[in-house]
């Protein structure tokens, strides 16, 4: 999250977003439901913080027992279950042996279909893992406390690395594979990693990608930033055979597979760590500055991933659980891997793109797996509704639970969402996080609480959100009025700092609020997420997106989501991003930018029905100065809209770096447009 969050002067935003109607869950989804004792937000009260997450840590196995829940000698570093031993790859795979040997741990989806899919069971997920620990540690020496850089593609090897790794307690850093070989090299040099672990090649669009030439461009870069990496592990995409055309370096590279066959049979007892001890770092980048790694401990974060898991996303161990976010982020972390195992889940991981080959891919793997919890974002949500909006009745699956994580859901997006993916059937859970949460924030708890689209629902058991302005005063719910949303307690799975930089985690999310820099009491220091967000009456939060997403047009602070959501309304719009453009007068107004459904033209009619709806929605100080229909958003490769790059197009400046997109390609087309608008 960026920096120049500190700078924004101003929280309020009016809101203009209609508060919409409850969705409550059905008696059958309750009737199975993992959680529903409304009493659990009594116990996880405010006054309970923290001895209320003792329930939590105790749906794991320990080696010791804590002594302590939290320490705070540090504060705002905190220390979770002090005292206590424990071992994550053991909670997630050793510990369901006895009861779940032969059950799929891992569906491992390849994009092309007629290759088959993988099903890992606990039992072989426990071998594999062993033999690699085993080659970890005697071939690369790593230790406790070591940090090895993973650059890792959607495929079984990556959850099996990672837990390779943690099982003797080293600390592994996934960089998204899409990523370019730069991105991997900053976050090599800044965890001082000597090993890279990746893989030859994975497949995309149809294609296999050639992943190594990444590692080679990783490695040189790093070097001269001065971080050698002396070893780098290559898995092969295809057993047995190298995929890719990128020649390996003497001395330095190594095909995982050949390595592994000294290994077989070996098995490596997990290292009881202490469960403070950094399981991982997730490195995030904010718009200015170098990327964060935010690093998460080993017991508080498991607790926290691993109640969420169950109560959130009413994981049992005889669901089939498909989280489609990539593993390179957070949620893939804490949402495909380290939750659903830790519960002995079939957890399904998929390689490629979801429309591929073509738009009932997903609902194909939903009704072959027999998925029966989903778990998606907003931007992938209106891709697929976008480019198949008919395809989810076509196919035979079933529901009971399903998720939207990553930006605010556009109400529309999710009616559709509800109606036609989920049936009518489905509970929803809108979960609000950050990579440097660890877990789900605020979101209902499905079976205890109905659902409200466009809002992500209270706070969770434990967290107690707030909603401050400026000045520091709460701003009540129910006005109708945002602010900065807080929270005012610590929790297990929140990051223990910023990886090497004790000082920036400090300013950058407790400075503002914090009541005295030298308390050891957790109340004085709340935590600041950097998102804009209005508490309703019944305590759901609405987030507006973040702090520094506020268009202030003629000193109307609107939000870009409310323009997007207003423009969603238009039946034949698909996405919608709004971007400020510099006005003299008005200070800045809005330029909308749209892509259709297919099936439809781009008219002036269509563009009239968009600036209606902003009037009839927000206002007419909502009427964008000009609504572009483009082919399609710049996105970065997790599926979020760069407005920054829309912005700039619209305010004829330069677009600076596009490299990292998904479609970099996107940008010439609409600059094009651009032109030929300015000429008119
Ligand atoms: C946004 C992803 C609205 C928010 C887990 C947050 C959301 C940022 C939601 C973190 C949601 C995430 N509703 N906004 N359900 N979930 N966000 O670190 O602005 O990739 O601060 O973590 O995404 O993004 P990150």
């Amino acid at each position: 999250m960026a920096e120049e969050r500190l700078d924004v002067s101003e929280a309020q935003i009016a809101s203009h977003w209609k508060e919409e109607g409850y969705y409550p869950p059905s008696s059958k989804f309750v009737a199975q439901a993992n959680m529903t004792d409304e009493k659990i937000y009594d116990r996880m009260a405010l006054e309970n913080v923290p001895d209320c997450f003792k329930e939590y840590a105790d749906l794991l196995d320990w080696y010791k027992y804590w002594d302590e829940i939290l320490d705070t000698s540090d504060a705002p570093c905190y220390k979770w279950f002090k005292g206590g031993l424990i071992n994550a790859s053991y909670n997630c795979i050793d510990r369901h042996l006895a009861k779940n040997r032969n059950k799929t741990a891992i569906h491992f989806v390849p994009e092309l279909e007629e290759e088959r899919v993988q099903h890992v069971t606990y039992q072989e997920l426990w071998v594999r893992v062993n033999e690699f620990t085993a080659l970890l540690q005697d071939f690369c020496g790593l230790k406790a406390g070591d940090r090895v850089t993973l650059h890792m593609p959607m495929t079984a090897e990556l959850p099996i690395t990672m837990l390779a790794l943690c099982r003797i307690g080293v600390i592994h850093s996934q960089v998204f594979g899409g990523f370019s070989g730069k991105a991997c090299a900053d976050r090599i040099v800044d965890s001082q990693s000597e090993v890279l672990i990746t893989m030859d090649g994975y497949y995309r669009g149809g294609k296999i990608m050639d992943h190594k030439i990444k590692a080679n461009e990783a490695c040189d870069e790093a070097a001269k930033q001065g971080q050698t990496v002396k070893k780098v592990l290559i898995w092969q995409r295809h057993p047995g055979k190298y995929s890719a055309e990128t020649p390996m370096v003497e001395g330095r590279d190594f095909i995982v597979n050949d390595l592994l066959k000294n290994y077989y049979g070996k098995r490596v007892e997990p290292v009881k760590m202490p469960a403070e001890a950094p399981l991982f770092l997730m490195y995030t980048s904010g718009t200015t500055g170098k990327p964060k790694g935010c690093q998460h401990g080993t017991g508080g974060y498991l607790a926290y991933v691993t109640a969420t898991s169950k109560y959130v996303q009413d994981i049992h161990p005889e669901d089939v659980y498909w989280c489609m976010a990539d593993i390179g982020w957070i949620t893939g972390h804490s949402y495909i891997v380290y939750g659903p195992l830790a519960l002995a889940a079939s957890s399904v991981i998929y390689e490629g793109i979801p429309t591929y080959p073509d738009a009932g891919r997903c609902w194909r793997i939903a009704q072959d797996l027999g998925v029966n919890i989903f778990h998606t974002a907003p931007t992938a949500i209106r891709a697929l509704r976008k480019v198949g909006p008919d395809e989810p009745a076509k196919y035979d699956y079933y529901f009971k639970h399903m998720t939207t994580v990553g930006e605010p859901i556009e109400p529309e997006v999710w009616k559709w969402y509800y109606e036609v993916v989920g049936k009518g059937k489905a509970a929803i859970v809108d979960t609000w996080w950050q990579t440097e949460t660890g877990g789900f924030l605020c979101s209902t708890l499905p079976g205890i609480k109905a659902m409200k689209p466009g809002s992500a629902g209270p706070g969770m058991p434990g967290i107690h959100p707030i909603i401050l302005d400026d000045d520091g005063n709460e701003v009540p719910s129910g006005e109708g009025k945002a602010g900065n949303i807080c929270i005012q307690n610590p929790w297990p799975g929140m990051f223990q700092t910023i990886w090497g930089d004790r000082d920036r985690f400090v300013s950058n999310y407790f400075k503002r609020y914090c009541k005295d820099p030298n308390s050891k009491d957790w109340r004085d220091w709340p935590y600041l997420t950097g998102d804009a967000a209005i508490m309703a009456e019944d305590g759901y939060v609405r987030i507006l997106g973040r702090i520094d997403d506020v268009i202030n047009v003629s000193g109307h602070r609107l939000g870009t989501k409310e323009l997007e959501s207003a423009a969603l309304v238009v039946e034949e719009v698909a996405e919608a991003a709004v971007v400020p453009i510099k006005h003299e007068i008005k200070g800045v107004e809005p330029d909308m930018f749209i892509a259709l459904k297919p099936g439809y033209e781009p008219s002036e009619e269509i563009i009239a029905k968009v600036q209606k709806a902003l009037i009839d929605e927000i206002g007419p100080i909502a009427k964008a100065r000009k609504v572009w229909i483009v082919p399609d958003m710049p996105k970065t490769r997790s599926g979020k809209i760069m407005r920054r790059i829309l912005a700039a197009i619209s305010n004829n400046t330069d677009v600076g770096d596009t490299m990292t997109l998904a479609n970099p390609e996107i940008v010439e087309a609409i600059q094009e447009m651009a032109k030929k608008f300015d000429k008119k």
